[in-house]
């Protein structure tokens, strides 16, 4: 017996042993890989809450100390000192770029936002109040249509340029799913704007006057896309890795993610917040909804709070608290009072025994809704501003799932609950 390994007793009595592995950090693995072929019995864990799914070098969470780290460094040092474009380097290359890197990077990146000019028609399709959620998904789904030529998963050079084309295309996706949605005509990538001014130009600009983008507007964005840009493997990007698995074409998978981030248990949650602080309107109902949160037959929750993995508070939270303040601040927005509105929803949350008892804290949904809403974007726009920044952390684990020798097909097992067997009974006799 391995001094590294778990001992269970089979209800026959016969004694197996289940081999332990530790990672760089973070808890210990049982590997139950040979518990079905050896014992005949699955585990059971819906919904994942206790199963690691794959080795992953990309992100570390720790849920219980309000940890979280990509390649390493951790996202306060990464939101204070980096940008976006840099992060996403690190995320795919598993390093921080030298400069020149970062300079050939930034500069591919800039030259790969056009789309293919045919992928328009497919706005022309939509009505005109479509949610960009929807249109987002379709047509990032249809990229498999446009760039099949350049697709062999096996490439390493195929792997980066769809890692490219998805970096560089989907702010444009997004821009134009806004441009329909109010009736305006879509406004072409800029190569001279960096990522984030680029993304504001063509969401407000239009042809008939000259657009100045704010600075503290974009770089409130771009730390934005910063924090939502990797999660390990949340839902939407299990579910990437899962739709990839298969071998099918990556734009696929990451349509197949935009999908899964669209729920309000996801990443739909910080349209639900502004939602839900509208419908609260006022501290005065504060009490009211956190009574509802609280009843079990009421099926509301307090959007933006809890998560399956930080039982303590969310890091990101803490960052975009603050960077509120600033928006605020510098933006001069009438928006202060579903701000002040928040911060005493949060007050009077983390002071309630059910919060406290179930560690339910501000998640990174809670607060970022304000400022997205502050820089004039619309709330059905939320997700797919999470979807923008997450969109680097879906390729860097398709990536990682695709050039992994011992992949294979992502395939659970079930409890199976359904009827025994029963002889078929002809319809004249039912
Ligand atoms: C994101 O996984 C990720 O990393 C996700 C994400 C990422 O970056 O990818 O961080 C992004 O999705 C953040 C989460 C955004 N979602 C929301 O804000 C929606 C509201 N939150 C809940 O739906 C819920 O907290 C979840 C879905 C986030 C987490 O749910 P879990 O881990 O499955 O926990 P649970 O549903 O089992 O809740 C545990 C208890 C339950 O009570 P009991 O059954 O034990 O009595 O806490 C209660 C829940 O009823 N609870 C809440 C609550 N969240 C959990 N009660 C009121 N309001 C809430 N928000």
């Amino acid at each position: 017996m391995s001094d590294n390994a778990y001992r269970l007793i089979s209800p026959s009595g016969n004694e197996i042993e289940l081999p332990v592995r530790s990672g760089t950090t973070g808890p210990d693995v049982i590997d139950i890989a040979r518990l079905y072929r050896d014992q005949g019995v699955f585990t059971y864990d819906p919904g994942f809450v206790a199963t690691g799914s794959c080795e992953s070098d990309i992100t570390y969470i720790d849920g219980e100390k309000g940890v979280l780290m990509y390649r390493g460094y951790p996202v306060e040092q990464l939101a204070a000192n980096s940008n976006f474009l840099e992060v996403s380097y690190l995320l795919l290359h598993g390093d921080l770029p030298t400069s020149a890197e970062l300079e050939k990077f930034d500069h591919t990146i800039r030259t790969h936002t056009m789309l293919n000019e045919g992928m328009l028609n497919f706005f022309k399709g939509f009505r005109y109040d479509a949610h960009p959620m929807a249109m987002l998904s379709a047509v990032v789904g249809s990229m498999s249509a446009y760039y099949h030529d350049e697709m062999d998963a096996s490439n390493p050079e195929h792997r980066d340029i769809f890692a490219h084309r998805i970096l560089a295309k989907l702010p444009t996706i997004a821009a134009a799913a806004h441009k329909l949605n109010i009736g305006q005509p879509f406004i072409y990538p800029r190569n001279d704007l960096n990522y984030a001014d680029n993304l504001m130009h063509m969401l407000f600009a239009v042809p008939a006057e000259p657009y100045e983008i704010d600075p503290v507007a974009a770089e409130a964005l771009d730390l934005l896309f910063i924090l939502h840009a990797d999660h390990e493997q949340n839902c939407s990007t299990s579910t990437v890795r899962m739709a990839g698995s298969s071998g099918a074409n990556p734009y696929s998978a990451i349509a197949a993610g935009i999908s899964a981030l669209w729920g309000p248990a996801h990443g739909g949650a910080n349209e639900a917040v502004l939602t839900m602080l509208e419908e609260i309107g006022d501290a005065s109902q504060i009490k009211k909804y956190v009574e509802k949160a609280k009843d079990k037959s009421d099926p509301f929750r307090l959007m933006g709070f809890g998560h399956r993995v930080y039982k303590n508070f969310d890091p990101r939270a803490t960052i975009i608290r603050e960077m509120c303040h600033k928006v605020l601040d510098k933006l001069d927005r009438e928006d202060t009072p579903l701000f002040d509105l928040a911060r005493e929803l949060e007050r009077v949350a983390l002071e309630d025994e059910y919060f406290i008892e179930k560690n339910l804290y501000p998640n990174v949904d809670f607060y970022s809704g304000i400022i997205y809403r502050a820089l004039g974007i619309p709330t059905s726009m939320f997700t797919v501003m999470f979807a923008i920044g997450r969109s680097v952390g879906w390729t860097a684990h398709w990536r990682e799932m695709i050039s992994d020798p011992k992949g294979k097909i992502a395939r659970p097992r079930q409890l199976y609950m359904g009827p025994a067997q029963r002889d078929y009974v002809p319809v004249e006799k039912r």
